[in-house]
This record gives C-alpha cells, sequence and structure tokens, in this order.
C-alpha cells in the first residue's frame, strides 16, 4: 500500500511517499482503508521530533514508527480478534496511528461510526481538534449558560470547534483572529468577533468569565486583564517556548501560579475518548457543530498538505485523502 513515511526526523521534506505493507489488525482492533486525515499541530510534533521532550516517548534519533497521521476516517476492511462493535464494510472515525496511508489499524474503542450527516472528509476532520475544545470548555473551562467566552484562534482547527461548542453550551462567544477570518468566525456563530490586528482585547477591561487561549502568543498577566475577577482561563496550546519543552514551558508556570490568585488558570492535555466522540457525534447530528474544511490534499502530495500546516494560518482543517478511497 501507499503511504507517507519518515525514516528521520525534520522538516516536510524528510517525507515521502512509498510502498510499504498493509498492516494487520490485531487483538482489539480495526483494519481500516482510509479514505480521510486530517492533520493537526501534533503531527508537525512528531515528524520534526519537536521540542525534544517528545523523543522521550516517541523515539530519541528517530521516530520508532514512520508513518504519521492520527485523526482518521475510513470503512472497516477486517477487524482482529475480540472486536465486537464493527464489522467489515462500516463507515467510521476515530483516531489511531499511521492515518497518513491507504490502510491503518485502529484500537476498537478509539473508533465511532461516521455521523450519518458527514462526509468521510469532514469526519476526519473532528476527532482531535473537536475533543480539544470539548475538554477545554467542558472539563477545564467548566462553561455556563450565559457565561462570556473569549476563544483566541478561534479560526484555527481547535478554535473554529470551541466557538461552535461554547454557543451549544449556551455562552454569549467573542472570537479572536485576524483581518481575512473575521466572516469566518462569526459566519459559525461566534457573537462578536475581535481581529486581533486592529483591537486588543487585554486593554479593554475585564469582561470574561472564560477565555480559552489557543494562540499562545499572549503573556499570562495581559491575559489575566481580560477575566473578571473570578473568570477561568484556559491554555490549550501555543507554539512558542524552548527547543526542550515548547509550549509546555507557560503550562508549567500556570500551574505555579495558579495556587495564588484569584483567577482559576488551567492547562490542558487534551486525551482521545470514546465518550467524548460520542457527545462531539450527537452534537454533529444535532445541527450544532459542523467541521471547517480549509483545503483537501490527495496523499500523493502529504507533504504539501504538511508544509500548508507548517505555515500556521489555516482557515480550519487540512485534510489528506487517500488513493484508495
Ligand atoms: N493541550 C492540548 O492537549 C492540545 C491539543 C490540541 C492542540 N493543542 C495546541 O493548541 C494550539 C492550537 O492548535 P490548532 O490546531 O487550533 O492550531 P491552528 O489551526 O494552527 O490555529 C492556531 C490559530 O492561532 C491563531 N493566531 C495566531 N496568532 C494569533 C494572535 N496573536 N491572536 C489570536 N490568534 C492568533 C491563528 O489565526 P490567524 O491565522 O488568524 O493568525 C490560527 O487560527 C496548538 O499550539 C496546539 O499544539 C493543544
Amino acid at each position: 500500500m501507499k503511504a507517507i513515511v519518515q525514516d528521520t526526523y525534520g522538516s516536510s521534506d524528510v517525507l515521502h511517499l512509498r510502498d510499504i505493507d498493509k498492516p494487520v489488525a490485531g487483538e482489539g482492533q480495526v483494519l481500516l482503508r482510509v479514505h480521510a486525515t486530517a492533520l493537526h499541530i501534533g503531527d508537525w510534533h512528531l515528524m520534526t521530533g519537536m521540542p525534544y521532550l517528545l523523543r522521550l516517548g516517541f523515539g530519541w534519533r528517530g521516530p520508532k514508527t514512520s508513518v504519521r497521521g492520527m485523526d482518521v476516517s475510513g470503512r472497516v476492511e477486517a477487524v482482529g480478534k475480540g472486536v465486537t462493535r464493527f464489522q467489515p464494510g462500516d463507515e467510521v472515525f476515530g483516531t489511531c496511528d499511521g492515518a497518513l496511508a491507504e490502510y491503518a489499524c485502529a484500537r476498537e474503542d478509539k473508533l465511532l461510526h461516521k455521523p450519518s450527516n458527514l462526509s468521510f472528509e469532514q469526519a476526519a476532520a473532528v476527532p482531535t481538534s473537536a475533543a480539544t475544545a470539548l475538554q477545554a470548555l467542558r472539563d477545564q473551562g467548566q462553561v455556563q449558560p450565559g457565561q462570556k467566552v473569549l476563544i483566541i484562534g478561534a479560526a484555527g482547527g481547535v478554535g473554529l470547534f470551541a466557538v461552535q461548542l461554547a454557543k451549544a453550551f449556551g455562552a454569549h462567544v467573542t472570537g479572536v483572529c485576524s483581518t481575512t477570518k473575521v466572516e469566518l468566525v462569526r459566519s459559525i456563530g461566534a457573537d462578536d468577533v475581535i481581529d486581533y490586528t486592529r483591537q486588543d482585547f487585554t486593554e479593554m477591561g475585564p469582561r470574561y468569565d472564560l477565555i480559552l487561549d489557543t494562540a499562545g502568543n499572549r503573556e499570562l498577566p495581559l491575559l489575566r486583564r481580560a477575566l473578571t475577577p473570578k473568570g477561568t482561563l484556559v491554555i490549550v496550546g501555543g507554539e512558542g517556548g524552548g527547543r526542550w519543552f515548547g509550549g509546555l514551558d507557560r503550562q508549567l508556570r500556570v500551574l505555579m501560579l495558579a495556587p495564588f490568585v484569584s483567577h482559576r488558570l488551567r492547562l490542558l492535555v487534551a486525551l482521545a475518548r470514546k465518550e467524548d466522540l460520542e457527545v462531539l457525534k450527537e452534537l454533529i447530528e444535532a445541527g450544532k457543530v459542523m467541521p471547517v474544511i480549509d483545503r483537501t490534499f490527495p496523499l500523493s502530495e502529504g507533504r504539501g498538505a504538511v508544509r500548508y500546516l507548517e505555515g500556521g494560518h489555516a482557515r480550519g482543517k487540512i485534510v489528506v485523502t487517500s488513493a484508495a478511497a
């Protein structure tokens, strides 16, 4: 089968389209004929091996597994021993390893049947980014109806889901993005949109009960200035920081400061959980949340897709479709 393969860490130049062996479903696993894979920044981190901290788990000198891609949709080709929820032909979505390929194996408990109202491309765009937004708002943010919520990075992969989810939870939502994305953020339901190139929300007074920061390029004291006295700040991400810890630097500073301030300061380590995918599927089928896709690339142009991701200014999700689809 064809796959996008890397032998070493590095820029997108390390990615090559190659023929490799088709995987075989092990116990509790499902073999998928991949239709689509959506990229996110986690794929980029694993490709580059940066920050270094992640190499402790994924291979010090080079990646232990050579095919990237986690968020997937496809059709079940075969099931391994002990799999009870799926059978060949089922249309599914979820997370796995090695999804930038024509076939991939996923654990049964990381998959659900595809939402009836989504294409394969749209379904692949959901798992990690939407689950991150859900866990940030509901679990760390403890969002309540009527609260004023600010989503920084509202037109990004996580942000576009966060805006829609916060609306679904009954909040009044303000999105922060750059000029060309203002209409997009408004179109998915934001009550207000702040163009960060023209207005600085940190100068506008304490007005938000909950802030989700996915952009990571403002200092904590500035962000706290925009919070109501008992407001909550959830640090979701940000790509700054050093070579060893990356964005984790900032997360650690939040942890250390949290006990000493009146604001609730929270960080997030998003997990791929079937229960959350079920919540998201329900909201999607109810028409309350829809993925936004910026561009779709064929698998043969997987390297180009990762380059586009590297730019950091996509309008929603970047999807790669498999040649086998
Ligand atoms: N904690 C976790 O478990 C977890 C899970 C998933 C992701 N993350 C992290 O979350 C972050 C966002 O991920 P993503 O997939 O949404 O990335 P993304 O699609 O690249 O979105 C990032 C967004 O940040 C915006 N941005 C850049 N500078 C900004 C500024 N000064 N003010 C406001 N917005 C700004 C960009 O918008 P413009 O183009 O308009 O500038 C872009 O839309 C990443 O750092 C990722 O590592 C963390």
